[in-house]
C-alpha cells in the first residue's frame, strides 16, 4: 500500500510572475480553489493519507489552506452557512494528515524530495506529485495515480507517469526510453533509460515525465549521493536513472489529460476545462466563453 506522498512546493515560481510575487504559485485559483487543492484531492482519491509538503518560509499560505481555520468555521456555523462550512471542512478529510518540512536551500527537485526523508524513512514506498501539473481524470473510472499504484502493487516495480509530448518540446521535460514498444495508455512497461531535459536530437522518445512518481524508500540514499546535473541542480531524474539500473523502473502511460499550471496558458486552459463542468458555475461559464468567442 502506498499511503504517503511528497509534494515539493518550495520553488519561487518565477514562470508565474507577477501572479506568484506575494502568493505561492500553488495558490493560484483554478475556478474556485487553488491548484494545490486539486493535487491533494488527486492523491487522496488514490488512497494517499499522509501528504508531506516540502516548503519554504515564504509559502505558509499553502500550510494555512490545509489547516483548520477555527474562527472562520465558528463564524460560518453561527450564521448557519452549513454548505460552505462542509466545503471548507472537506478540503482535508478527517483521516488525511498534512505534514510540512522545509527545504532550506533551492538545490533542485532531487534535493527537495530528499528533505522528506526523515518523515518517509528508507523502508517504505511513496508517491511524489509535482503540483505544477494537474492530472485530469474526467471520464475515467479511477484516476491515473490510482492506476499507477495498482501497477506498482502488481509488479513491485517503481513507476513514473508519462505522456506523449510534441517532439519539439522534449527539452522541457524528463524523457524516458521504453524497452520495446511504448506502453498503451493505462498500462505500464519497463524502461531502458531516462534523461532530464534532453536536446531535441538526443531525446530517446517523446514520452515525457509529467511529475507523478512511485518510488521505494531506497531512493533516499541514492538522492543523498546524486551530484548536481542539468541546470546545476540535484535532479530526481538522475537518482531514478540509478534506481533503474540497479532495480528496474517502469513507465506508466497515463489516460487522462494534463494541464501545466506552471505557466499562464496552461492554467488558463485548466480554467476552461474545469470551469465548464463545474456544478455551480459551469453553465454560466460556458455562456461567457461563447459570448467572448463570438466577439473575437
Ligand atoms: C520537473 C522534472 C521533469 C519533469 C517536469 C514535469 O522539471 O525534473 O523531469 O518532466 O518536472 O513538469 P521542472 O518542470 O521542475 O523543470
Amino acid at each position: 500500500m502506498i499511503r504517503k506522498a511528497v509534494l515539493p512546493v518550495a520553488g519561487f515560481g518565477t514562470r508565474c510572475l507577477p501572479a506568484s510575487k506575494a502568493i505561492p504559485k500553488e495558490m493560484i485559483t483554478i475556478v474556485d480553489r487553488p491548484v494545490i487543492q486539486y493535487v491533494v484531492q488527486e492523491a487522496v482519491a488514490a488512497g494517499i493519507r499522509d501528504i508531506v509538503l516540502v516548503t519554504h518560509g515564504t509559502k505558509t499560505a499553502i500550510e494555512n489552506h490545509f489547516d483548520k481555520h477555527f474562527e472562520l468555521e465558528a463564524g460560518l456555523e453561527a450564521k448557519g452557512k452549513t454548505e460552505l462550512l462542509e466545503e471548507l471542512r472537506s478540503i482535508v478529510p478527517a483521516d488525511v494528515n498534512i505534514i510540512s518540512v522545509r527545504q532550506p536551500e533551492p538545490l533542485g527537485l532531487g534535493h527537495a524530495v530528499l528533505c522528506a526523508r526523515p518523515v518517509i524513512g528508507d523502508n517504505e514506498p511513496f508517491a511524489v506529485l509535482l503540483p505544477d501539473v494537474l492530472v485530469d481524470d474526467d471520464g475515467l473510472s479511477r484516476n491515473d495515480l490510482a492506476g499507477m499504484i495498482a501497477a506498482f502493487e502488481s509488479s513491485g516495480r517503481s513507476q513514473i507517469m508519462v505522456e506523449e509530448v510534441p517532439a519539439e518540446l522534449v527539452y522541457k521535460y524528463g524523457i524516458v526510453a521504453p524497452k520495446g514498444a511504448a506502453p498503451a495508455p493505462g498500462s505500464s512497461g519497463e524502461l531502458e533509460g531516462l534523461v532530464e531535459k534532453p536536446a531535441v536530437e538526443e531525446a530517446p522518445s517523446n514520452l515525457s515525465v509529467i511529475g507523478r512518481y512511485l518510488l521505494p524508500g531506497s531512493i533516499f540514499p541514492m538522492l543523498a549521493e546524486t551530484p548536481p546535473g542539468a541546470g546545476n541542480e540535484i535532479q530526481l531524474t538522475d537518482a531514478i536513472e540509478r534506481l533503474r539500473r540497479e532495480q528496474g523502473v517502469n513507465a506508466y502511460r497515463m489516460q487522462g489529460k494534463t494541464y501545466d499550471c506552471g505557466h499562464q496558458l496552461g492554467y488558463l486552459e485548466a480554467i476552461l476545462a474545469y470551469g465548464r463542468r463545474h456544478p455551480r458555475y459551469g453553465r454560466g461559464f460556458i455562456e461567457l466563453v461563447k459570448r467572448y468567442a463570438a466577439e473575437d
